[in-house]
């Protein structure tokens, strides 16, 4: 019995070793971590419970027969963060550049299919070369198989994605059926075809870096929602994304005790909007002084900026934010900021959390770039996500809130919980400017002298405001609920989200909506 116990010491030091020591090392000295380190960060301490270790594939041809590894290129299991079950698999480079086979499909779609089971988020930890090529069809079969997996998965369990690696091809598409897609700067790239193929497909040359690397899918594309410095960075982001949501869509986010008290008054506020409607301020300023202090951790950053989407917490409470940016083009909604923030607004419904709305949007960006990309589509989204969301919804109006942007950002008439204005709140159909080019532009023009025609304007500008832009007239509606001093915002937001913690509403039965893709 000994001699067996032996045998399985010497096995499980085997499997441990990966693809050996000379392409464990290449993987350290690329910058990465390896499969087995990554799990060991991600993970409470001793908490990491493996399957399917002693694994191989079942390959006959190309030599494959004598030539195998245990784990078959990824190590799955369970463990805990900060003591709560999450499934993983995590890809190993090391052996046979982490390629997805059969088997190794198998053992991605056990775990996944036991997170459903036990209600459990999914950590997908990415580095391989794609589809195993010795395998051929029945690596597709397997990609295919996850895909499914990651669809029935969605909105039931959170789904999260680290690429810390190649991920091409295919297996892209595992990552980008799931919630959030994290990635490792300068280790890291995604892209459905390579270099290689699009020099030959388009004669265009680019580096793997500059196609489909973690700045690009940061900055450009969106498909990247956070990008760690390295692997340690990127897996700390993982667990702390991860504290701001349940394990599954029938609990309630984690309730995180703080010693921030709810009724801190913040003076700052009350003077941090400009005397001049067109300077910006610091809307993640704002946002960092209501919240739990530093609870706020941005998603998507440096990706559509005119809108800041991220996870906080009100008295220990999570809640999703969504606000407009006045300091990135004025805070516009364009096609990117709306489909960013649409994305947001229904993951934080499927999973619970509240939202918090923060308002201060000049409009629609005009143009026929925006129109020919399909402006009224993707608009719509973010109009429609927000119409369905039942979770808890605190919209607050700091300054502008026109036209169609304003029911677009939480209104009142979208099931809005709780509506607050702020006292420099301007809720109308457009800004002064705009609206006295439309209303006089014909009597206005017909004044010669130029002097006496600007002073006319600036009368009827300052008339439209004191009528229409200030949040009384929406507040004598009931379409905001109270005017509120800025200054204690974060108290008016901590009562309204306790209030609403036993909120329940429901969409009438259906197969499900046609949100406008
Ligand atoms: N199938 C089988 N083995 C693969 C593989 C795949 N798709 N991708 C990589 N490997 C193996 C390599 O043969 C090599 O094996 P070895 O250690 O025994 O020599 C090992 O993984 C490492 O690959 P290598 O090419 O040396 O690493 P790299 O860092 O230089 O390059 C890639 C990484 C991903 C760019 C490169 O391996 C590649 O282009 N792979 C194929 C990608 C592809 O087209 N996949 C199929 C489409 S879905």
């Amino acid at each position: 019995n000994l001699e067996k116990l032996e045998d399985l010491v010497e096995k499980r030091s085997e499997a441990l070793q990966g693809g050996g020591e000379k392409r464990l090392s290449k993987q350290y000295q690329q910058g990465k971590l390896t499969a087995r380190d990554r799990i060991d960060l991600l993970l409470d301490k001793g908490s990491f419970e493996e399957y399917d270790m002693f694994v191989i594939h079942r390959l006959k041809d190309f030599g494959m027969e004598d030539h195998s590894f245990y784990t078959d290129g990824v190590v799955t299991g369970h463990g805990t963060i900060d003591g709560r079950v999450v499934y993983v698999f995590s890809q190993d480079f090391t052996i046979f550049g982490g390629s997805l086979s059969e088997t190794f499909a198998k053992k991605i779609c056990k775990v996944m299919d036991m997170a459903m089971k036990v209600g459990a988020p999914i950590i997908g930890l990415n580095d391989s070369g794609g589809a195993r090529i010795q395998e051929g069809v029945m690596s597709l079969s397997g990609y295919a198989e996850i895909f499914q997996r990651n669809i029935m998965a969605s909105g039931v369990v959170p789904q999260l994605s680290a690429i810390l690696g190649p991920c091409a091809g295919g297996a892209v598409y595992s990552p980008a059926l799931t919630d959030f897609i994290l990635m490792s700067d300068k280790t890291s790239y995604m892209f459905v075809t390579g270099p290689k193929v699009v020099k030959s497909v388009t004669g265009e040359i680019i580096t793997p870096e500059n196609l489909g690397g973690a700045n690009v899918h940061n900055s450009k594309s969106g498909v990247s929602h956070l990008m760690g410095d390295n692997d340690q960075d990127t897996i700390k982001y993982l667990r702390k994304l991860i504290s701001y949501m349940p394990s599954n869509y029938m609990e309630a986010p984690p309730i995180v005790e703080t010693t921030d008290t709810i009724d801190r008054i913040e003076e700052k506020l009350n003077t941090i909007i400009p005397e001049d409607p067109k300077k910006p301020y610091s809307m993640k300023e704002v946002i960092n002084l209501i919240v739990d202090k530093g609870s706020f951790l941005e998603i998507h950053k440096d990706y559509a900026k005119n809108i800041i989407i991220g996870f906080s917490r009100f008295n220990g409470r999570s809640v999703g934010i969504v606000a407009n940016n006045p300091s990135y083009i004025a805070g516009v909604l364009d096609i990117e900021a709306s489909k960013k923030a649409a994305r947001f607004v229904r993951f934080c419904d499927a999973f619970n959390i509240p939202l918090v709305t923060l308002v201060d949007v000049p409009g629609f960006l005009p143009g026929s770039g925006q129109e020919y990309g399909g402006i009224i589509f993707h608009g719509a989204k973010l109009l429609f996500a927000y119409g369905e969301a039942t979770v808890p919804k605190v919209t607050v109006t700091l300054r502008k809130s026109y036209g169609g942007a304003h029911i677009v950002m939480s209104g009142k008439q979208l099931r809005g919980d709780v509506n607050y204005a702020w006292p420099s709140a301007e809720i109308a159909v457009m800004g002064a400017k705009g609206a006295v080019e439309v209303l006089e532009g014909r009597s206005l023009s017909k004044i010669t002298d130029k002097e006496v025609r600007q002073k006319e304007i600036v009368k009827k500008e300052n008339e439209y405001t004191k009528r229409f832009a200030n949040p009384y007239q929406a507040a004598s509606h009931g379409f905001v609920d109270d005017i509120i001093e800025p200054r204690s915002t974060r108290f008016r937001i901590c009562r309204s989200l306790e209030m609403l913690s036993n909120k329940k509403e429901k969409n009438p039965g259906k197969k499900h909506s046609n949100i406008p893709l």
